[in-house]
């Protein structure tokens, strides 16, 4: 970043907004896993979770305060006594810690959702950001769907909190509402009217609903907000938020236009992608810009022509500065624990224990075994389903045959170890995979619903690795279970049993923005 340029503030809220997306649901140690990918990509603020939502939810926060040093780690908090007090426990450990509290200024959200009046709304919200400041000094306040509320109204708020302590007033765009040149004027007007705005940093938090949060939030920062708000993959609630990749790179390729920059390692974007979508199962579209697979492919003759005559023909960013790289061939067959070790540090993947290290080694001299070349890419998926540890896994495949012939019916016959015991199971299926599932639920009874089966070939080659995501859904919970292996069946029944494992562990939680707590 040059020196001239102000700061633009990047908050990441992939581990709270964008886990209210249905089905984008992640275990505590996938948070955690997720959190240092984003403190390595230099991400400044990580929003880690709503710690009142379940006891799960606030373990997730302290696990991730825990660990993060580089960045700031923030809990999600409504305007309430209880949800500060969790949240302020929750971030204890934290090295940098923020407390974001919010309550809605819009007449639809205070007269039908909240039933309060604006000078109840008003008073509450100065009473939080008072109590939030008892727990740090860093302080976010959000007016929600402030995008439908009333200006004068939101300056009377916005000047009471940061009288208050709010150091960041971040103006949300709840509900996707909202046009770029009348939200930018929205926020420009705010930072304009409110007498004492110099004392916060003025953010914006934009939702997709009319495939506007990107556009909505450039046009802010235009307008002086120096915090966006973002999700990896524009992951979030209904249509997402807006998408980090996308707001970092169009600030950066475009610093003609923008008068800030942000701080961000790009080169680990593409990285946190695809542990964002491997762990949630949502897969990013071919055409999504800049993670998309084809985001940088060339595919038309005359496009193809100008790029090797000069890039900068038709490719206005650098693959590899997103941290697009050709496949590489880094360990195989008859590398030694060492380099493995080593490798997977470079790749910022630590173990817990020798004893996960020692048995993520043995997975990957099997693969080694049926795969010559590993790739990074591999060795990541070695450990996607790392978070449920050996001692966690009540349901482990012991053995799978399956028969699939042309004509017959296909079938598959498996060993399963439910909680140290051994037991026989058996099913016929539409195809294979439907076979393992079926034969699996024929022992285990587990009357969750099947609401996605995905796969991804992790690699190029025929002999690439398929990474198998399920998602499983039981009374309201939902999971995402996952699976690799080069035999695609085997990845089926792995990433199935996956979800079974996560469905054991996870807890009820409530939504923050719907009065459920
Ligand atoms: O969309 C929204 O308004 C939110 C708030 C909690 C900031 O997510
Ligand atoms: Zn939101």
């Amino acid at each position: 970043m040059s020196t001239s340029k102000e700061k633009l503030v990047i908050f990441d809220t992939t581990l709270r907004d964008g886990e209210q997306s249905p089905g984008a649901s992640m275990t505590r140690d996938e948070k955690v896993r997720i959190a240092r990918a984003l403190e390595v990509m230099k991400v400044d603020v990580i929003e880690a979770g709503f710690p009142v939502a379940s006891p799960g939810d606030f373990e997730s926060v302290k696990a991730v305060a825990s660990v993060i040093k580089d960045s700031t780690v923030c809990a999600l908090a409504r305007a309430l006594e209880k949800d500060i007090s969790r949240a302020g426990e929750a971030l204890k450990p934290a090295a940098s810690a923020r407390i974001h509290t919010f309550i809605a200024t819009s007449p639809i959200h205070m007269q039908k959702k909240l039933r309060m009046s604006p000078d109840d709304v008003l008073a509450q919200a100065v009473r939080s950001v008072q109590q939030a400041r008892q727990f740090t000094d860093n302080v976010e306040f959000s007016p929600e769907d402030a995008g439908r509320s009333e200006t004068d109204f939101l300056c009377r708020v916005i000047e009471a909190v940061i009288d208050a302590g709010a150091t960041t007033i971040n103006i949300p765009d709840t509900v996707g509402y909202n046009i770029p040149h009348q939200f930018g004027d929205l926020i420009k007007t705010l930072i304009e009217r409110v007498p004492n705005s110099d004392r916060a940093i003025f953010s914006v938090h934009c939702h997709n609903d009319l495939g506007l949060a990107v556009a909505n939030s450039l046009s802010s920062v235009l307008n002086g907000a120096r915090q966006v708000e973002c999700t990896i993959n524009g992951l979030g609630e209904r249509a997402g938020n807006a998408a980090l990749e996308e707001i970092v790179m169009a600030v950066r390729t475009r610093q003609d236009v923008f008068p800030c920059d942000t701080t961000l390692d790009t080169t680990q974007i593409m990285r946190c992608s695809k542990l964002v979508s491997g762990i949630t199962g949502f897969s990013v579209q071919p055409n999504k810009a800049i993670v998309g697979a084809n985001a940088f492919a060339h595919e038309s003759g005359i496009h193809q022509d100008g790029v090797l005559k000069n890039r900068e023909t038709y490719e206005i960013m650098r693959a590899q500065d997103v941290g697009w790289s050709a496949n590489r061939i880094v360990l195989g067959k008859h590398s030694g624990r060492n380099a493995f070790r080593t490798r997977m540090k470079e790749l910022n993947i630590e173990f817990a224990s020798e004893q996960e290290l020692n048995d993520t080694f043995s997975r990957f001299k099997d693969l080694a075994d049926k795969k010559h070349e590993i790739y990074d890419e591999d060795l990541q998926a070695l450990v996607a389903d790392i978070g449920v540890t050996a001692e966690h896994e009540h349901y482990k495949l012991v053995s799978l045959k399956v028969c699939s012939e042309t004509g017959e019916t296909p079938n598959a016959d498996m060993v399963l170890d439910i909680g140290g015991d051994e037991v026989n199971a058996s099913a016929d299926g539409g195809g294979p995979v439907d076979a393992a599932f079926r034969a699996i639920e024929s022992v285990v009874n587990s009357e969750t619903q099947l609401q996605l089966y995905s796969v991804n070939a992790i690699t190029s080659g025929t002999d690439a690795q398929g990474e198998v995501t399920v998602r499983l859904e039981k009374g309201g919970r939902i999971v995402n279970g996952q699976g690799a292996d080069t035999d695609i069946v085997l990845a089926s029944a792995y990433a199935y049993l996956n979800a079974l494992n996560k469905m054991l562990q996870s807890d009820p939680r409530a939504h923050p923005q719907r009065g459920d707590v």
